[in-house]
């Protein structure tokens, strides 16, 4: 059996995938799927952009073409998305970038995340008997809206990485909004989805339905010109309109007179966000160093430790095609996932174990699987702790959204981004042109277990734990591939699993992208639907897993440098594209 798909089956999938299934295992509706169209891997010599909307590309593409630095295109790239993919990110939301300095050689991290406001308490996802709210009571409202992060990443890195006029760079989304965009059929799908949500505040729903109240449809020109607007501002007064100005202003009172669900959000939180450089976290795996995104985000870490317990096997040697080889897979992740629950946080707020990667624990969890049967139950271990203190078990809830964009410039200077309002469309609360972020439902909603504290409970000025998983590969010392995804939690096991297809079995950089993805994380085997991946369901039964078929969405981009090539790759899921020179 082949894992890549036949062109009968992307034919027929072309045809009949349907974009609004139901993704029934969260009883949740994320952010929908949008079907399955084959791409192929681009090549450049010089520079290259890589994400989730042409248009946004392209504005990269131009910033780059004219010597502009991976952080410019940055820049432009993300005004673009917040514009034509409003669903998955933007102003109002936050990132995390991972960035490789061609000059120095050296790698480093930056995290835009969300911060809880302080007024925020852990009970602020409870209700009266201190019972968690049900997710969507949460999150639609000013209630879930973290302090953004987004503007200030933008301002901060341009300033210090780029070699472009910054009024410039918005420039092309500024317009794109004044004279309209065409809506994707992505953003209709998503749209059509959730629209008794998206109806449920006046401005939102003036947006993204037509005077008649009929959800836009996919060819439908939008403008926006609040949104023009509101560049056209951060054009003139950078950042500072934001976060101290009039911008910020809108937002806080946007956010605290929403009359259904108020949130906390105050100028003084705007005023106080930071952006944090941090040191990057890497993990060996076979011949390369897999480098990314550390606390507040859980990515690297578990990207890391499931590659560091799948290394005890030979994946090889087993190929993409033995359910084998996806057992051994799916029970590191849950061995994984089962240490995210319990440790991973923001460490500004608690402490972690060290030795979450450290080969010896890694080798000892490795022992734990059994091949050819999946484990009964995957429990959180007892890494190297210094200073161990008991916690309890998360219950936080991710669901897909986000959007994923690498980035080349001419010097070699490389851009992993993960960028998100959370879940898809955020809190559905807009202002200034632009949907305001959800984040603060990352944190978990409980706040002890059993007497515990969890690790990833709310606490005013903390960020929420994230699975963003934005990566740069090392090899011998240089950089090798740039990649990462949207999707929630499963995000981790989406870019885990396309490094082993890559490293372990082969793949170009396209077919590892494009690969029909099998994703664990608590136990259950999600199988993407409608592929080559529903050919593992009895086996992995048979080895005591259970399974479930449905749409998985991931949204992968990456960037191979290629024996002096670059070799780009756009997840055939999304509407993304590549483009070079
Ligand atoms: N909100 C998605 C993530 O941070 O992982």
């Amino acid at each position: 059996m082949k894992l890549k798909r036949s062109t009968l089956l992307i034919a027929s999938a072309l045809l009949s995938f349907n974009l609004h299934a139901a993704q029934t295992t969260d009883a949740i509706a994320p952010e929908v799927a949008s079907g399955f169209t084959e791409k192929a891997s681009v090549s450049a010599d010089d520079f290259m952009v890589a994400a989730a909307n042409p248009l946004a590309v392209k504005a990269g593409y131009e910033v780059l073409k004219a010597g502009g630095t991976a952080i410019d295109a940055m820049v432009a790239v993300q005004a673009m998305l917040g514009l034509v993919e409003p669903q998955s990110s933007g102003l109002g939301g936050g990132a995390f970038l991972v960035y490789y300095d061609a000059e120095s050689q050296k790698m480093t991290t930056f995290d835009g995340r969300e911060t809880a406001p302080m007024a925020a308490t852990p009970e602020l996802f409870q209700d009266k008997n201190g019972e968690p709210l049900q997710f969507f009571d949460a999150v639609v409202g000013g209630r879930s809206v973290g302090t953004p992060g987004t503007v200030k990443l933008m301002a901060e890195l341009h300033a210090r990485y780029g070699n472009q006029n910054w009024a410039k760079l918005l420039e092309p989304a500024q317009i794109t909004a004044e004279q309209g965009f065409i809506v994707s059929s992505r953003l209709a799908g998503a749209i059509a989805k959730d629209q008794k949500r998206l109806s449920r505040y006046p401005d939102t729903q003036a947006y993204f339905f037509t005077p008649d109240g009929e959800p836009l449809a996919e060819g439908s020109l939008l403008k926006n010109p609040e949104y023009a607007n509101t560049l056209a501002t951060l054009a003139k007064e950078g950042s500072a309109a934001f976060y101290h100005g009039q911008i910020g202003q809108d937002i806080v009172n946007r956010v605290n007179n929403i009359p259904d669900n108020p949130g906390l959000l105050t100028r003084q939180d705007l005023a106080n966000y930071q952006i944090k450089e941090r040191s990057v976290t890497c993990a060996p795996y076979r011949q390369y160093d897999i480098c990314g995104m550390g606390p507040p985000s859980s990515g690297a870490l578990t990207v890391g430790q499931i590659l560091g317990i799948s290394s005890h096997f030979d994946l090889k040697a087993m190929g993409a095609d033995s359910p084998q080889a996806w057992q051994i897979i799916g029970d590191a992740s849950r061995l994984a996932f089962a240490d995210r629950g319990r440790y991973m946080a923001d460490t500004d707020y608690v402490p972690m174990p060290e030795g979450l990667l450290d080969a010896n624990y890694l080798a000892a969890r490795a022992k734990l699987i059994t091949p050819g049967q999946a484990l009964e139950e995957a429990n959180a271990g007892e890494p190297r702790w210094e200073k161990a203190m008991t916690q309890a078990d998360d219950e936080s809830i991710e669901l897909p959204s986000t959007t994923h964009l690498v980035i080349v410039d001419k010097a070699g200077n490389i851009v992993s981004m993960t960028s998100t309002i959370e879940n898809g469309f955020g809190s559905r609360v807009m202002s200034n042109g632009f949907l305001l972020n959800n984040e603060l439902t990352d944190f978990s909603f409980a706040s002890h277990k059993n007497g515990y504290p969890i690790a990833n409970r709310l606490e005013p000025g903390k960020r929420p734990r994230s699975s963003m998983a934005p990566t740069i590969v090392m090899k011998d010392g240089k950089p090798y591939m740039a990649i990462g995804s949207p999707g929630g939690s499963r995000i981790i096991g989406y870019v885990a699993s396309s490094l082993i297809a890559h490293i372990d079995w082969g793949m170009p950089i396209q077919q590892a992208v494009s690969l029909p993805r099998l994703i664990n994380r608590f136990g259950t085997y999600d199988l993407e639907k409608g592929t080559t991946a529903e050919q593992f369901k009895t086996p992995l039964e048979q080895m005591g897993f259970k399974v479930n078929v449905r749409d998985l969405n991931s949204g992968l981009h990456a960037i191979h440098f290629d024996n002096g090539k670059l070799v780009g790759a756009a997840d055939p899921r999304r509407e993304g594209i590549a483009l070079g020179d």
